[in-house]
């Protein structure tokens, strides 16, 4: 696909359907507008209790692409891409800083209520299961954003093939986080496979 012929701003249908997974990409860099735009339709993804846990890094130096694609074992994506984007869930962040996630509307004494009922519910979970719950709502912000990638003229493939430990170790993250997947993107070089779905009456169930 060249330049000429790349739609942007699709509708959602029209990135919903146009949406499959890309290998290659064009060696085009993403600028920081572009990406601000991306991850200010991201950012308005909706969680539970408004807890937001998604965090995301975005990768553009090569050195460290390529240590990235060694610790997916060796899938050339990653390189391919200009840009790789790590989902990751950090509940022990959200955690700490509960009062951020109160609504700001709500009165004082309410805020101070809703963090109490919050530091309640999560201290009577484990760090691993907390982390597992967060991870829940962050994967809702990984299909906004492979949408609004698509939808914004571009191409990705998200990925969970790779040795998290390592990646952790690469990018200093804490033992904590969960990654929702790593998802390299750009302007598509390549088609992807047709679309092979379950019909609805396997997935779809009338009441
Ligand atoms: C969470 C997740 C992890 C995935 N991991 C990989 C991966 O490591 N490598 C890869 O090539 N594709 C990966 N995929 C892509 C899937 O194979 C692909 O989405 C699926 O076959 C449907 O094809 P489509 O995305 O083209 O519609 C992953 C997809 C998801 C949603």
């Amino acid at each position: 696909m060249t330049t000429q012929t790349i739609k942007k701003n699709l509708t959602v249908k029209e990135a919903i359907e146009s949406r499959h997974s890309i290998r290659k990409f064009e060696q085009e860099t993403i600028t920081k507008e572009e990406l601000t735009e991306i991850f200010e339709l991201v950012r308005l993804t909706p969680s539970a209790w408004n807890l937001q846990p998604w965090r995301f890094h975005v990768i553009t130096d090569n050195q460290l692409k390529e240590k990235l694609q060694e610790a997916a074992y060796g899938q050339k994506q990653v390189t391919s891409a200009p840009a790789v984007v790590l989902v990751v869930s950090d509940m022990e962040d959200v955690i700490a800083h509960l009062s951020e996630t109160v609504h700001p509307g709500l009165s004082p004494e309410r805020q101070q209520e809703e963090v109490a009922n919050l530091s309640s519910f999560f201290s009577g979970m484990s760090v691993e299961e907390r982390g597992q719950w967060g991870l829940t709502q962050t994967n809702i912000a990984l299909g906004f954003l492979l949408t609004a990638i698509q939808g914004l003229g571009f191409a990705s493939v998200p990925m969970l093939g790779f040795d998290h430990e390592k990646v952790k170790e690469l990018l200093s993250l804490p033992e904590h986080i969960k990654f929702g997947a790593m998802v390299p993107f750009g302007r598509q070089a390549s088609e992807g496979y047709e679309h092979h779905r379950f019909p609805l009456d396997k997935i779809v169930k009338y009441h």
